[in-house]
């Protein structure tokens, strides 16, 4: 559901020194995204028409990561205060009439029915200012809301600027607002820097807006965990563990078995079917799609593409945009690389290595085995320590199997060379020719025997 005359302006222009890195605090992952990306995503599920994002620390880097149609940057060259930062994102603003939602980049839990519940209160109070305020046990170093004797909202004065008596208020700013435009946005004008932090404080709008006799009211949000900030990697762990739960829950309540969701790691944007496994210790990224009826073994990374349905993933496999069809059995110790195709009804086991390798229906290649710039056909037995010798330090090449080929173990095929369909490859081969269709192929040195060798050996020791 879109919200009529909703415009949002993203804060996004501070350095976050407290994450003591050289990575902008905006960009660091939560759940696989960037934090601005969460609080983007949260813009867009409310169908906010405008978006403004200021930007100011590694501006360019924020930019680029954040890119996307709907948003309009704004560069805060100095950075004097979160209500200076509104007012570089006022311009932008100019024609809107409306309301306008000011986010904080670094605050990425908050959900769509918080802040649909925030403007509820907003519409129905018809206030030009409406802050989303939260009661916490620890208010310490959060902006309090100074409320008067009938409970109206009368200003919000920050940690380094309250009173004794004000410091016992628990009570807080979480730094979101819902603003009425253009009146609001007028009021920023008036903003000075008479303060501890001599910053352009956006809290001083509520005290303004009550001057120019304008309504403010305050939303109190109901599970405070969703306003925490991320100010530092403590801080950023604890949101993910929130977050790992809220995305672990969904998946389980829509039909995913979780062993241990508390020690399961699965990004934001990640598919699974139902009546899958996942064992504790996986790790899930990058947009991959597990099928339904799958089992991901304890220690997998899967970092994209698909895996098919009844597909069965083993301890400790690694597979990087690999795509997994029906019934598969990976693993344990394998590691699928980009470019990996398997058709369906494929084994690939333990310390095999794949890479752009395209394997068709029910092949196979159990153990010890690199498969890599290969074109395999169905029915093929790769045998244990297969090798393919795709590189010859300049150049990649490619091998190609057809249909029902059993290579013995211990084969090496030195690309390129092709291997006709149903033929048979000995063990210990090094191939170096194509082989033509249904033949016999060995290419080892023909083994020589010395009865009684070793008995010689041992009289000439004496
Ligand atoms: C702010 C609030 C405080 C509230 C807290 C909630 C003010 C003065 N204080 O304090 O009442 O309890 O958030 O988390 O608003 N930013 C800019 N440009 C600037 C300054 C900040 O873009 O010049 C951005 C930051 O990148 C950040 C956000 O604004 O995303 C908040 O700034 P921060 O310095 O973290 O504010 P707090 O001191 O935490
Ligand atoms: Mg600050």
């Amino acid at each position: 559901m879109s919200i009529h005359n909703l415009a949002a302006v993203i804060l996004a222009a501070g350095k976050g020194t407290r994450m003591c890195s050289s990575l902008p605090k905006v960009l660091h992952p939560l759940a696989g995204r960037p934090l601005c990306a969460h609080v983007l995503e949260l813009t867009r599920q409310l169908g906010c028409e405008q978006t403004v994002m200021v930007v100011g620390h590694q501006a360019d880097a924020v930019r680029e990561h954040c890119s996307d149609e709907q948003v309009v940057f704004v560069t805060q060259q100095q950075q004097l205060g979160t209500g200076h930062a509104v007012q570089c994102a006022a311009g932008a603003l100019r024609d809107f009439n409306g309301t306008v939602l000011i986010l904080c980049a670094d605050v990425p839990l908050l959900r769509s029915a918080t802040i649909r519940a925030l403007l509820d209160e907003h519409r129905r109070s018809t206030a030009v200012v409406t802050v989303l305020s939260a009661k916490v046990p620890e208010p310490h170093g959060y902006g309090r809301i100074v409320r008067c004797d009938d409970g109206g909202v009368e200003r919000i004065v920050e940690e380094k600027d309250a009173s004794a008596e004000e410091k016992q208020i628990d009570e807080i700013n979480t730094g979101i607002y819902a603003l009425e435009a253009p009146q609001a946005l007028e009021l920023l004008a008036r903003l000075d820097n008479s303060n501890a932090q001599q910053e352009y404080y956006l809290t001083d709008i509520i005290a303004l807006a009550r001057q120019a006799c304008q309504r403010v009211s305050a939303c109190v949000l109901a599970d405070s965990s969703e306003s925490m900030g991320i100010n530092d990697r403590v801080q950023l762990a604890a949101a993910a563990a929130i977050m790992r739960r809220r995305i672990n829950e969904q998946h389980m309540l829509a039909g995913v078995t979780i062993v241990d969701p508390d020690a399961t790691y699965i990004d934001a944007d990640v598919t699974i079917g139902v009546d899958s496994v996942i064992q504790p210790g996986v790790h899930l990224r990058g947009g991959c799609t597990i099928g339904n009826h799958c089992v991901v073994e304890t220690g997998a990374v899967i970092d994209g593409g698909t895996i098919g349905d009844y597909s069965y993933i083993k301890a400790g496999s690694a597979l990087e945009q690999a795509s997994v069809g029906e019934h598969c059995t990976i693993g344990p110790m394998a590691h699928l690389r980009p470019g990996t195709v398997l058709c369906g009804h494929n084994k690939i086991g333990n310390y095999v290595e794949t890479k752009k390798a395209h394997i068709g229906v029910n092949s196979q290649a159990s153990h010890l085995t690199y498969i890599g710039d290969a074109e395999l056909g169905r029915d093929v037995n790769i045998g244990c320590g297969t090798i393919t010798c795709n590189y010859d330090g300049i150049n990649k090449h490619k091998t190609t199997i057809g249909n029902g080929v059993f290579v013995g173990s211990d084969t090496q095929f030195v690309a390129p060379v092709t291997i006709g369909s149903n033929s048979l490859i000995a063990a210990g081969s090094t191939i170096t020719k194509d082989v033509p269709a249904d033949s016999l192929a060995i290419a080892r040195t023909p083994q020589t025997v010395i009865p009684g060798w070793r008995k010689k050996q041992s009289g000439k020791k004496s």
